[in-house]
């Protein structure tokens, strides 16, 4: 799969993508990240992105001449299945969300900055709109790195163990299990004695019990929507 992700500040995302999971990923070749600088099709001598908003207010919106241009480029090279555009005001995305697109072979990811993006963007490419959370970030490069990750990480291959991603919190609608690692016990706080029984059955059931239970006690709404 490729992201292409087009961005005002591309050193933000530098580190995200070269570690661990991300990193043997793209060695792999099971992904691939391009980071597209929204500078180099600036305007001017000064490379300018963004300007005041029509109607006045605080924040500047970012222009859109600089992003039509990058984004035309882009697709007269590639086929996108989808152009992602990552804002508080999108829909929420979540783990359903990003089983989705992990089927995908190629996105765009268009990042904001300051108070957003010229409307025009989002009418005439953006064929998603997504948000992280009912928070807002001073811009898209710390969303787009949870975006790529949660994704990145459903793709078959990526990770050692192809079962272990269907075990993370929140596939089936439910919180992971608690976890435990050696040494058995450790300050007086022992591990529960039937994840040392060797019952593989028992185990299973003990770690759905626990899930359950935890769903229940932390993220009911959660159980709500497995019944709809
Ligand atoms: N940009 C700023 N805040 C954001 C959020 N919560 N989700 C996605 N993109 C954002």
């Amino acid at each position: 799969m490729t992201f292409d992700i087009i961005s005002a500040v591309p050193d933000l995302l530098r580190s995200p993508f070269e570690h661990s999971i991300m990193q043997r990923a793209q060695d792999k070749g099971l992904v691939e990240i391009n980071v597209i600088d929204l500078r180099n099709y600036g305007i001017g001598k000064h490379r300018q992105i963004d300007d005041y908003q029509y109607g006045g207010g605080a924040g500047m919106v970012m222009m859109v001449e600089p992003l039509d241009n990058c984004i035309e480029e882009l697709k007269a090279k590639f086929n996108y299945d989808e152009i992602i555009f990552l804002t508080p005001d999108g829909n929420n995305f979540n783990q359903k969300m990003a089983n989705r697109l992990s089927l995908l072979k190629r996105v765009m990811i268009i990042l904001g900055h300051y108070k957003g993006i010229d409307q025009r963007i989002r009418d005439q490419h953006v064929t998603m709109e997504l948000s992280i959370g009912d928070y807002v970030l001073s811009g898209g490069e710390l969303p787009a790195a949870v975006l790529v990750d949660s994704i990145t990480r459903l793709i078959p291959g990526v990770l050692g163990d192809g079962t272990s991603a269907l075990s993370d919190s929140h596939q089936d609608n439910l919180l992971a299990p608690p976890v435990y690692t050696r040494p058995e016990n450790y300050k007086g706080m022992s591990v529960p004695p039937i994840l040392l029984s060797g019952n593989d059955a028992k185990i299973d059931q003990w770690r759905m019990d626990k899930s359950v239970e935890k769903t229940k006690a932390i993220r009911p709404d959660l159980l709500e929507e497995d019944e709809e």
